[in-house]
């Protein structure tokens, strides 16, 4: 697929089915989220990869966080222990922050959310779709440890994963004047 009309035309889609991705297609998209923009090549990203029957380990890492930190919020527990079924497959977006003189933790994580961009991107080259959500379930201190990683580690989000039912949404006109200053 020509690389610009991918990059216009990615959409997100909150309606996901199967099939989704081979292992082969599926390593030319984490080849392609690892050409991520990398200060001082510190490799802080890493992606932890849910599908088939592996998406009920994921459902009980969502439900033990929520029943821990939000236990008064039943709906909460119950939306959360489901999310994991909303895609065939979800990949985890993890920062495992280093320590560096002139790379900031701040970097780091902009390194995983382009590495991110660059997964939905490439799983749209390939005609599948995803989408990048976060909620209560990502960006805390609490919920790396649900997945046995040290506190050093960050959860950016979740991109769910499969293959767009139905027609999906419109790309959004965008009147580039608006956001772009030219000196
Ligand atoms: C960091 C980040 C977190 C997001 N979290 C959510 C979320 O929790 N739930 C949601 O519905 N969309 C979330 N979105 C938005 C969707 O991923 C998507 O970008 C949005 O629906 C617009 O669709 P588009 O990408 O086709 O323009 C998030 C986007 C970003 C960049």
């Amino acid at each position: 697929m020509d690389a610009i009309k991918n990059l216009i035309n990615r959409r997100s889609s909150n309606n996901l089915q199967p099939p989704f991705p081979s292992k082969k297609e599926m390593d030319l998209v984490y080849k392609s989220a690892l050409r991520a923009p990398d200060h001082a090549w510190l490799r802080p990203s890493k992606f932890l990869e849910f599908k088939g029957e592996s998406l009920k380990k994921l459902s009980s890492i969502f439900e033990n966080y929520a029943k821990n930190h939000f236990s008064n919020d039943q709906l909460f527990i119950e939306k959360a222990k489901k999310a994991p079924f909303r895609a065939p497959m979800v990949i985890v977006l993890v920062t495992e922050i280093k320590q560096h003189p002139k790379v900031p933790p701040i970097e780091q994580m902009l390194s995983t959310g382009a590495a991110a961009q660059n997964i939905l991107l490439a799983l749209s080259a390939q005609g599948y779709a995803g989408i990048w959500k976060t909620g209560k379930l990502a960006l805390n201190d609490n919920i790396a440890k649900y997945f046995d990683l040290d506190i050093n580690h960050q959860i950016l989000g979740y991109i769910y994963v499969g293959t767009q039912s139905g027609d999906g949404r419109k790309v959004p006109k965008v009147n580039i004047e608006k956001f772009v200053k030219r000196y």
